[in-house]
This record gives C-alpha cells, sequence and structure tokens, in this order.
C-alpha cells in the first residue's frame, strides 16, 4: 500500500551548521492518525510547517514530502497556496494566529467557503452556521455574528477545526493544537478531531504523551531533529525501544492511559541548534551509552539506536 504521505530525509536548515531539523523519515496512512511527540525544540513544528510551505523565510528546506505521490518541498507559492486547504490544510496552537481579530467568525468561514465553492454570499453564510453547528458550537447563528475574541480558546479551536475541513483535505496537520486549551475542554477537542478525521489523515504533533493515547494510531518520536523512534501507539507507549522513548515514559504510571500533561523532566539538556553532534545525540542523556554510540545511529525497523530495548524482553499487558 502506498502511503498517503511519505517525507524522507527532510531537513531545515538556518544556514551552515545549524540544522533543526536533520532529516526526518515518516509516512501517514490514508485516514490515519500519526502523533510526532519530543520535547520542546526538536524540530516539531518546523516538521509540520515545511510540508505545507509555511516555514520561516530564513529556512532551507531540503528531502521530499510526496503527498500522495505529490511533491510538496520546492513548490512554489502560488501551487501550495492551491494545495493548502484543498489537500491538505494545517491547525495551531493560537487559533487567534490565524484568524482576523476585526471580522465575525461567520463571515470568515464563509470566506473560506468562497474559496472552495462558488455560492452566493448569504447560503455561504447559513453554510458556516452550520458548519459552526456541526463543530458543536451551541447558538451558533448568534456565535456566527462575534468576533474571534468574544470566543472561549475551545469555541475558537472548534472554529478554526471546521474552517481547515472546509475543503475536505485529505490531510490534516494539527500543531498542539489543544496545548493552551484547559484539560476538560482539551478533551472535548480531541473528541471532535478524532469524530471529524476518522477518513482524513492527521499528523498530530504534541509534546504530551497522554494525548498520543488518546487520539493516535501510530507515534513517531524525535529527537533533536531527526525521529528516533516509530511504531504503533500501543507497541510504542508499551515497550518502548529507544531510551529515550522510555524515558519520556518512565514515570508515567499506566503506560494505556498516561497522565495528562507536561512530558517528565529527563536529566540534561536538548542539544541547541548549531551544537556539534557527533554520533548519537542522545549519548550525553542516555544510560545505556558506550563506545559505539560515537557513531550516529540510522532509523532502523523503527529505532535509532546500536542499543534498543528488545520488545520481547517487555512485559506487555
Ligand atoms: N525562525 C527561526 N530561526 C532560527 N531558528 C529557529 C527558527 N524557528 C525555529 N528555530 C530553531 O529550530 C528549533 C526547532 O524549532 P521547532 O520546530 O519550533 O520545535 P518544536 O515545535 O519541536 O518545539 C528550535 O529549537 C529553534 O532553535
Ligand atoms: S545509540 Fe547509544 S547513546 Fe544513543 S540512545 Fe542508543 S544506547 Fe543511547
Ligand atoms: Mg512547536
Amino acid at each position: 500500500m502506498t502511503e498517503l504521505l511519505e517525507v524522507q530525509d527532510l531537513k531545515v536548515s538556518f544556514g551552515a551548521g545549524r540544522e533543526a531539523v536533520r532529516g526526518v523519515d515518516l509516512t501517514v496512512g490514508r485516514g490515519e492518525t500519526l502523533a510526532v511527540v519530543g520535547e520542546s525544540g526538536c524540530g516539531k513544528s518546523l516538521t509540520a510547517l515545511s510540508l505545507l510551505g509555511l516555514e520561516p523565510a530564513a529556512a532551507q528546506v531540503t528531502g521530499s514530502a510526496k503527498l500522495a505521490g505529490t511533491e510538496l518541498i520546492g513548490r512554489g507559492e502560488r501551487e501550495l497556496r492551491r494545495l493548502r486547504g484543498t489537500r491538505a490544510a494545517m491547525i495551531f496552537q493560537d487559533p487567534m494566529s490565524s484568524l482576523n481579530p476585526t471580522t465575525r467568525i461567520g463571515t470568515q468561514i464563509a470566506e473560506v467557503l468562497a474559496i472552495h465553492s462558488p455560492t452566493r454570499r448569504s447560503a455561504r453564510l447559513r453554510q458556516a452556521v452550520e458548519l459552526m453547528e456541526s463543530v458543536g458550537i451551541t447558538d451558533a447563528a448568534a456565535r456566527a455574528r462575534q468576533m474571534p475574541h468574544e470566543l472561549s480558546g475551545g469555541m475558537r479551536q472548534r472554529v478554526m477545526i471546521s474552517i481547515a475541513l472546509a475543503g475536505s483535505p485529505e490531510l490534516l496537520i494539527a500543531d498542539e493544537p489543544t496545548t493552551a486549551l484547559d484539560v476538560t475542554v482539551q478533551a472535548q477537542v480531541l473528541a471532535l478531531l478524532r469524530e471529524r478525521t476518522r477518513d482524513t489523515a492527521l499528523l498530530f504533533i504534541t509534546h504530551d504523551m497522554g494525548v498520543v493515547a488518546e487520539i493516535a494510531d501510530r507515534v513517531a518520536v524525535m529527537y533533536a531533529g531527526k525521529v528516533v523512534e516509530t511504531g504503533t501507539v500501543r507497541e510504542v507507549l508499551e515497550a518502548p525501544r529507544h531510551p529515550y522513548t522510555a524515558a519520556l515514559l518512565r514515570s508515567v504510571p499506566d503506560p494505556d492511559r498516561p497522565a495528562a500533561g507536561e512530558l517528565p523532566t529527563i536529566p540534561g539538556q536538548v542539544p541547541a541548534v548549531g551544537a556539534v553532534l557527533e554520533g548519537c545525540p542522545f549519548r550525553p542523556r542516555c544510560d545505556h551509552a558506550d563506545e559505539t554510540c560515537a557513531a550516529a545511529p540510522a532509523l532502523v525497523e523503527g529505532v535509532a539506536c546500536w542499543h534498543p530495548v528488545s520488545r520481547e524482553s517487555q512485559e506487555v499487558a
């Protein structure tokens, strides 16, 4: 089976020796949810942004990312704009960054609908209200006349989800969409995303292992600009093979239902962008490191480590 999204050796750099994403490989199947998890600064957002050509102007992106066979890297802005919304869409942590603060919510949704289907303005406004209802916004007709700042964070994120899905994209990329929300609202928004992306591939970025268990089919763990472990959520959360994944999960009491919240703290620091990374980047923080680790391990059978923990040796419930 060919995957919907195939990312190979994706690199994002800010000049010589300043690589923030250092060769990411990942795939997302049709209708599948892949969670990308890792500590702050490991390159999750840059990976996501570069797929849609939204990386910072100073960044150079190389490698390959194919969406149903269409190469996304190196496309011109015009082509990317056509692609965004209709084939792939993105939602961000802060919906206010994507909403126009001085335009009514209903009008903003209607403007997006206009790009996708040229109907009359009154019909589009009606459709906008229906879309708001479909993402669980009560009293949608009244809310449609409100400004973004009059809505709660959870409601705004619901609006963003409806806007992102309005063009029926094959792939939705969500970058920490629930991080700014309180726990109850976070659960509601995750449930909504799960329900509304049953047939849409979802690339879900988070630093929260609890959220991974809630939303994803598969997971890719990133460290210092690379994927260090990947597999099904069950495999990776119940029997992590990379010492970094194990460390992330260590303080989580039940791997099936990790407590939501921040990742447990791992001693040591994520290497800064531009730091000289010789050998395995996790080496300074790793309990299993030996002289072999002076050479960088490649991602082989879902793990980039010279001494991966065997899955069989771990108790799987
Ligand atoms: N515009 C930029 N200019 C220079 N460096 C950047 C820029 N944006 C991000 N970086 C660097 O890239 C690294 C990865 O960033 P990011 O992808 O946002 O991480 P994450 O989303 O995993 O927290 C950061 O540690 C930062 O140092
Ligand atoms: S390659 Fe070596 S240093 Fe890196 S995670 Fe594996 S054991 Fe640790
Ligand atoms: Mg980020």
